[in-house]
């Protein structure tokens, strides 16, 4: 399908302006499985979906989604990171809610058929914003009872995006650690399942009732260790030169994490650790905190509401430092393509 030209104009959009909102673009793509197999799937102009209201997706939350995004780089390339993890990662989602894998082939081709698609939409390089990709895939089809749905369908919107959380680029957050559980240890929070965030929406009110950007949850079991912020994993930077990140069964297992510890390893020459954080015992220790993930990048957390009080970190909690502001440059520079890929990292669209 050859619906756009790569020299279609860009959308008259305040690119520096864009917070983290749906903006509707052009494309979608879409694939449907039935009897077994996927159809070949393609783009299609309607952001509006029409489904069975039995559909098992609405009712039981059998569905999953990915996220991930498209820079512009500076020599005009539009890079994806790390997509193929996504893919893995969606496909471990589907095993686990018993949907059947989106093929790797087809993942990508939603991925960058979609891209390339809305080319007007994705914003240029140097405004700080990106083009925001959110694969998903959910059952549907007449049903009623509890069990799998017959039919799913994988869908690929994208939409351009500034930062995830209000304030610059690099923006100091806060945390509040809440009382309520996100997963259970053998639950479903290690999978990129909608049912998880449907539960937290009521965590992260109340986190920003005490003025705390997002809610931080601890492992549901004991109580005592660290899990992750509602849509962020946490990074450590602690005294020593160590740099840790909690170890957890029911985390996501973040691509950007998972990425800034070998930059943190190879770049910065730090020891770095993935083990269980013991917070009280060890908050005195934290030298500097941040959350991270495809929206949030690498957001440095300033303060940590736990227990009635604020325990602040580096510069008091309202400064950025040294160690997070050098792994956000090393993330952000191979992301936009300014400096070398030396880990083979991005791709190519
Ligand atoms: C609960 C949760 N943890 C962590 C992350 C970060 O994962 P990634 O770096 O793969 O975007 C996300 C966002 O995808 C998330 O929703």
């Amino acid at each position: 399908m050859n619906h756009i030209s790569i020299n279609t104009p860009k959308k008259d959009l305040l690119w520096q302006n864009l917070g983290f909102e749906y903006i509707r673009t052009d494309f979608r793509f879409v694939a449907q499985f039935k009897d077994g197999k996927w159809s070949e799937g393609g783009l299609i102009e309607s952001e509006n979906m029409e489904i069975h209201e039995g559909s098992p997706a609405i009712h039981y939350a059998q569905q999953c989604f990915e996220g991930l995004k498209a820079q512009t780089a500076k020599d005009g390339r539009i890079l994806l990171f790390r997509p193929r993890l996504n893919s893995e990662r969606m496909n471990q989602t589907a095993k686990r809610l018993l949907m059947p894998e989106v093929p790797k082939d087809l993942f990508m081709r939603g991925v960058f058929e979609t891209v390339r698609a809305n080319q007007p939409w994705i914003p240029p390089y140097g405004t700080g914003a990106s083009l925001y990709i959110r694969p998903l895939l959910i059952g549907i089809g007449e049903n009623l009872g509890l069990r799998p749905a017959k039919r799913y369908e994988f869908r690929v919107f994208v939409s351009p995006v500034g930062p995830y959380y209000k304030g610059s680029g690099l923006s100091v957050i806060s945390l509040a650690v809440t009382d309520i559980d996100r997963a259970a240890p053998l639950g479903t929070g290690n999978v990129k399942a909608g049912s998880n965030y449907a539960g937290g929406l009521l965590a992260t009110r109340k986190a920003q009732e005490l003025g705390a950007n997002e809610a931080l949850y601890l492992d549901a079991k004991t109580r005592v260790y660290l899990d992750e912020a509602g849509s962020a994993n946490i990074l450590l930077a602690m005294k020593g030169n160590r740099f840790v990140t909690p170890q957890s069964e029911a985390i996501l297992p973040s691509v950007t994490r998972k990425s800034i510890m070998i930059l943190a390893d190879k770049e910065l020459g730090m020891k770095t650790e993935e083990r269980p954080v013991n917070l009280l015992k060890e908050i005195d220790e934290f030298e500097e905190v941040a959350a991270c993930g495809t929206a949030a990048v690498l957001s440095p957390v300033g303060k940590i509401w736990v227990n009635d009080r604020w325990y602040p970190f580096y510069g008091n909690g309202v400064k950025v430092g040294p160690v997070m502001q050098k792994l956000y440059d090393l993330l952000t520079q191979i992301q936009k393509g300014e400096r070398p890929d030396n880990f083979g990292w991005t791709v190519s669209v």
